[in-house]
């Protein structure tokens, strides 16, 4: 099967299934994407040599879908972006970069850094016991989680004592009062090899006990002392952001409020106040825009943030604790998948576009697809592919997708005017497919058949539609709404 071409095996399932289990779906979501050739085309460039994509087109064609494909095939991100306290100037913490690999050889020197365990019978009886392996009384070792020495029957845990209180040793209820001490490490010194007075410090982990010298001890100091930081974009994240564009802090981040801002030692430090916006987010990522129009002005900030590939963050609310602080230069190197609607195209910021096709392209996505069988086969995987994303629809029989594949024909030429073409506008399809098979499934049927689709068909019209029905023309209707005594022309006879 490797080398068959997946179209080819698609086309083979096509003209013998008989439902649509038997439909085989891409792993690829760049292949889930039914019909829109050459825009699958670019997406693969677009990916591979980072290109900016605008992506054109009615609602509900695959825009998202496409733009989500692409995050599939992007390298996965190689840096995490921290903010660093600056004991200069709390209220400008800088920024650090952190590669993959220094990661990886940081977290390697720290593991090294875990010291060795060692078997609980092997250190100072008090640590022993301090621990809650060894009985104090009886000597016997046994697991610490037991808290009564199974061999004498004593509690193996230390009574805290109650220092401000002259009858803590006395209080025979202590032990019920939750006043048992557990301790999980013990610190003590020993006489080290060069005959110098060491710590060492003995740490529970599951049944044995860990122990760290001096050495240790202090290279694990010295990295704690590090500049205090907060990860505010992290290795492992997703690398497909949406921007709504409804806010300039969602798009552009912030530096939370603090009550307390003005008083340090009181409040949260500037750094760890921080938030990154989308552009941070979606660094060596996506970052999707859909509507992009309707971002108005915060089109100008992002037209910024691609040129510099860093933008500021700052706080945004000028009555908030957060606005004296400001982070410089953090990366946003993100690459634009921005979808528009025809209409809107002249509201799109002209130096953006420039932008987006100085480095990428622009495509206008198709609203159909020829009618043919290849094109026909798509059209079942799609089905097959929606089934099984909702999760809880029957499968479609092969009368069913016929006649899905019939009503894909009649919209391509009552919406698009075009002949012997397949509907792409697969959104409200898959309206379709969704509501025949909740028909199917509330009638108990174990296969979405061609009469569920019929009447998901019948049902599933737009108001425009539903209105034409009833009033005769859309123009009818409108004026129906407005003089409450014109007559619809199917109600002229009753009244
Ligand atoms: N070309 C397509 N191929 C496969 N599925 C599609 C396609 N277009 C739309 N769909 C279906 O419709 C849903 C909505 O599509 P979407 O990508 O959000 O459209 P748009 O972003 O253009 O409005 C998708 O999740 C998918 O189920
Ligand atoms: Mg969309």
């Amino acid at each position: 099967m490797a080398n068959v071409p997946a179209d080819d095996v698609l086309l083979a399932a096509y003209d013998s299934f008989e439902e649509t289990s038997a439909i085989p779906i891409p792993k690829n979501p760049l292949e889930q994407v039914i019909g829109q050739k050459k825009a699958v085309e670019i997406a693969k460039i677009a990916a591979t040599q980072r290109r900016n994509l605008l992506l054109v087109g009615p609602p509900g064609i695959g825009k998202s879908l496409l733009a989500q494909a692409i995050s599939f095939h992007l390298p996965l991100a190689t840096e995490e972006v921290n903010v660093l306290h600056n004991p200069e100037n709390p209220e400008r913490p800088s920024v650090e970069v952190k590669t993959r690999d220094a990661i990886t050889s940081e977290q390697k020197m720290f593991k090294k850094l875990q010291g060795h365990t060692v078997d609980v019978k092997s250190v100072p009886p008090f640590v022993a016991e301090r621990l809650g392996f060894r009985c104090r009384r009886c000597g016997r070792f046994s697991s610490s989680r037991q808290s009564v020495c199974p061999n004498c029957g004593v509690d193996k845990f230390v009574l805290k004592q109650a220092p401000d209180s002259p009858f803590g040793d006395l209080n025979p209820f202590a032990n019920y009062l939750g006043e048992h001490e557990r301790q999980d490490q013990v610190r003590t010194t020993r006489i080290g090899e060069n005959g110098r007075e060491e710590i060492v410090h003995y740490e529970r982990q599951g049944e044995k006990i860990r122990v760290l010298d001096q050495k240790f001890l202090e290279k694990l100091d010295a990295m704690k002392k590090k500049t205090p930081r907060k990860v505010i974009v992290p290795l492992d994240r997703k690398n497909f952001v949406i921007a709504t564009g409804a806010s300039e802090t969602e798009l552009l981040g912030d530096v939370r409020h603090d009550p307390y801002g003005s008083h340090p030692g009181l409040g949260t430090p500037p750094y760890q106040r921080v938030l990154p916006g989308s552009i941070h987010e979606a660094h060596q990522g996506v970052l999707f825009i859909d509507e992009i129009s309707a971002m108005s002005y915060l089109q100008r900030f992002l037209l910024t943030a691609m040129q510099e590939k860093k933008y500021h963050i700052v706080g945004r609310n000028p009555h908030s604790a957060g606005a004296s602080v400001k982070v410089e230069d953090v990366p946003c190197d993100f690459l634009l998948i921005a979808a528009s609607n025809i209409n809107d195209l002249q509201h799109i910021l002209p130096p953006l576009r420039s932008r987006v096709l100085g480095n990428g392209y622009e495509v206008l996505l198709d609203t159909s697809m020829p009618d043919t069988i290849e094109n026909r086969a798509k059209l079942a995987q799609f089905t097959a592919q929606e089934i099984r994303k909702d999760g809880k629809l029957p499968h479609a029989s092969r009368d069913a997708v016929n006649e899905l594949t019939e009503e894909a024909r009649r919209r391509a030429k009552q919406i698009d005017g075009t002949d012997n073409a397949l509907t792409l506008r697969l959104r409200e399809l898959s309206g379709i497919i969704r509501l025949a098979g909740d028909i199917a499934v509330g009638e108990g049927a174990e296969l979405l058949s061609r009469e569920f689709v019929r009447t998901a068909v019948g049902r599933a019209k737009p108001i425009e539609e539903q209105l034409k029905e009833r009033y005769g023309s859309l123009y009818k209707a409108q004026r129906g709404d407005v003089g409450a005594n014109e007559t619809p022309h199917d109600q002229k006879e009753i009244s």
